[in-house]
């Protein structure tokens, strides 16, 4: 068995209805380790990215608009981003998370005992979490910098950016 990281997100809905303690109670099961974690207000182009392999379906918008909370708005807009360690970590975790339609997902997974429906047919399933290792690779390089994972998981390399802004504490 390897050691894997993975992306997992708790999409907006999650963070609406007030689920993220369920959520991560039901991951810390699996006993992996967080190694990158914060709030992420989505705009629509890290939406597009993260979905790019969806954009000739025909939800392909309302998803969007889902993973970036548009229904919700604020303060509810937003999704909770980690970055997961474990070993066998992704065919794990997508286990305890569920297949993708929420109501044929065993109801003791968590999107079986969260997700839902809505009347337009969107699946809310209140989780995303990394398929395979080129796509975790892929979602954890989208969603988080070098900097903001605790552990060395991907090859870095150090550049120098001339007149580059940056906002700093007052
Ligand atoms: O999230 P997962 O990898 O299980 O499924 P996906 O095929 O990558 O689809 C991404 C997301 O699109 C799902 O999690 C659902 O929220 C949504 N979706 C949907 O609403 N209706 C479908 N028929 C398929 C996906
Ligand atoms: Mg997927």
């Amino acid at each position: 068995m390897a050691t894997e990281q993975l992306l997992i997100l708790i999409k907006p809905d999650g963070v609406r209805r007030s689920l993220v303690g369920n959520i991560l109670d039901k991951l810390s099961q699996l006993r992996m380790a967080i190694i990158g974690a914060k709030v992420v207000k989505v705009s629509r182009k890290l939406a597009e990215m993260h979905y790019y392999q969806l954009k000739n379906k025909p939800f392909f918008d309302e998803l969007l608009d889902y993973i970036q909370g548009k229904v919700y708005g604020e303060p509810y807009d937003r999704v909770l981003a980690f970055v997961y360690q474990g070993e066998d970590a992704i065919a794990r975790t997508r286990k305890v998370i569920g297949i993708t339609n929420p109501e044929e997902a065993d109801p003791l997974s968590i999107r079986g005992a969260y997700g839902r429906i809505t009347t337009k047919g969107m699946y809310e399933n209140v989780v995303h979490c990394s398929s395979d290792l080129l796509e975790a690779e892929r979602e954890v390089k989208l969603w988080f910098r070098p900097q903001e994972i605790i552990k060395d998981v991907y090859a870095t390399k150090k550049i120098v950016v001339d007149k580059e802004e940056k906002i700093v504490w007052d």
